[in-house]
Order: structure tokens, then C-alpha cells, then sequence
């Protein structure tokens, strides 16, 4: 679908305790361990096999922000699996999940990351959506009331220009907290942003 380059690390982030990188192959990933705190979507070591399984899927991009060979945090992306609407569109690319070990959150590491990846040329020819679902967030972590951690990944997606879209999707609809977020990449045709309007809209509800 379209090409993942290379591990990177980023000049700017040298100077900092971590270093960010990607999008990182698999085999990269298996020569990191995982900081035993990245745990909020599932355990850690399944997390590093969830994180290679993504590296080794067409479109799929991980990058990593490591503290020398340990993952601190990461943020995944990959195409919208079948059974959402987005998976009609083959210009939407889904922002999965972004995630920093609890013992090295508000050092600006999600921010950086967030830059990093977007700084991909890629993202400009793809509408990358992130579906937000509060269930997920770790709420409880954070010191902050449901929405208002909320409004913290809003100001945070917002960092990439990832802007709330009003949406029927009832993955999105079922909570009052969810958020739907989308970029259109600089070089999206015309065609391809109406289609995903429509879809935002989309009449028929999915079945589950
Ligand atoms: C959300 C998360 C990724 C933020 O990571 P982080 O590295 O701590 O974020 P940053 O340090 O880059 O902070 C970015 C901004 O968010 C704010 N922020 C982050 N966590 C916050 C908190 N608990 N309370 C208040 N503000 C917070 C920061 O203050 C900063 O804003 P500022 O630039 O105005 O100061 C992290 O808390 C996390 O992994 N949470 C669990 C997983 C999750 O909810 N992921 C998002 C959905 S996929």
C-alpha cells in the first residue's frame, strides 16, 4: 500500500534520556525489551509481540521511543480492520494506539512521537483517524476526571492536526466520552475526502 521505510532516530531527540525511532521492523523490535509499565492494553510482553505482529502488516508502522534497548512508549498505525466502516475507504489509516510506560509520562514523550511520525511524508497521502474509546484510556493513571483526560487526547492529537469529526459510528456513538479524530493528508484527492465524509455519515448502521 504504500512504502515504510527504515528505522530512524531522531537528531532532536538525542539529547534527551530516549531516542525515538521508526517505523521500526520486526526485527528491530525483537532485539528491544519492553518497559515492564506498558501495560494499559495489555500485558507488556504481549504488547511487544502485539507491537511486531503490527510492524510485519502491509501499511502497518511502529515507532518506538527506547530509553537505550528498553521501549518506554509507542505509537502504532495500520489500516482499519474489516469489520469497521473505515475499511471501505483505501485512503484511511488508522492511528491504533499510543502509549508511554507510566514511570516515563509528562516528559513530552507522546508529543515527540506524535511529531515524529507525522513528519512521515506518507501521512500526507492518507486520512489517518483515530477512534478513541475511553474505555481504554487510563483514566484512573492520570489524576484526571473522565473528560477532561478527554480534552488532554484532543490538545494532544491536536498537536498533529488531528481535528473531532462528528460521526454515526456506533463504536463511537455508545459512550458520551468516545472521540473519532481525523487528518487529511496535504495530497488526498477531492473523491477521496467526500467519500470519507459520507462515511463519517454513513446511513446504515454496521452489524455486529
Ligand atoms: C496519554 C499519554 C499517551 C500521554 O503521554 P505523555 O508522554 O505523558 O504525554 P506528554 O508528556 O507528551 O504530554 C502531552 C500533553 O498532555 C498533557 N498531559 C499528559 N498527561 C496528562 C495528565 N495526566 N494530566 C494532565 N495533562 C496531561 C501534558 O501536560 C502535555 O500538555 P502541555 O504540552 O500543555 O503541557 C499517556 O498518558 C498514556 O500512555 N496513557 C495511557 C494510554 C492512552 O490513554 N493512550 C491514548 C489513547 S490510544
Amino acid at each position: 500500500m504504500f512504502t515504510v521505510c527504515c528505522d530512524v532516530e531522531a537528531p532532536t531527540a538525542l539529547t534527551k534520556e530516549y531516542v525515538l525511532g521508526g517505523p521500526v521492523t520486526a526485527g528491530t523490535l525483537n532485539k528491544l525489551h519492553i518497559n515492564k509499565k506498558l501495560t494499559n492494553f495489555r500485558p507488556a510482553e504481549e504488547q511487544k509481540k502485539a507491537l511486531i505482529s503490527i510492524s510485519e502488516l502491509p501499511g502497518g508502522m511502529v515507532y518506538v521511543a527506547r530509553s537505550g534497548f528498553e521501549i518506554v512508549g509507542y505509537i502504532t498505525f495500520y489500516r482499519p480492520e474489516e469489520y469497521f466502516r473505515w475499511s471501505k475507504h483505501s485512503k484511511i489509516i488508522e492511528l491504533g494506539a499510543i502509549e508511554i510506560s507510566s514511570e516515563w509520562r509528562k516528559k513530552g514523550i507522546a508529543e515527540a512521537l506524535l511529531k515524529e511520525s507525522f513528519s512521515n511524508p506518507v501521512m500526507e497521502e492518507f486520512i489517518v483517524i483515530t477512534m478513541e474509546f475511553s474505555w481504554s484510556w487510563d483514566v484512573k493513571g492520570s489524576g484526571l476526571e473522565l473528560f477532561e483526560y478527554q480534552k488532554m487526547l484532543e490538545k494532544l492529537f491536536g498537536i498533529v492536526n488531528l481535528k473531532r469529526r462528528t460521526t454515526n459510528d456506533p463504536e463511537i456513538t455508545e459512550h458520551p466520552a468516545n472521540v473519532l479524530m481525523a487528518r487529511v493528508g496535504k495530497h488526498v484527492r477531492t473523491g477521496d475526502i467526500i467519500l470519507f465524509d459520507k462515511l463519517l455519515l454513513e446511513d446504515k448502521p454496521q452489524f455486529h
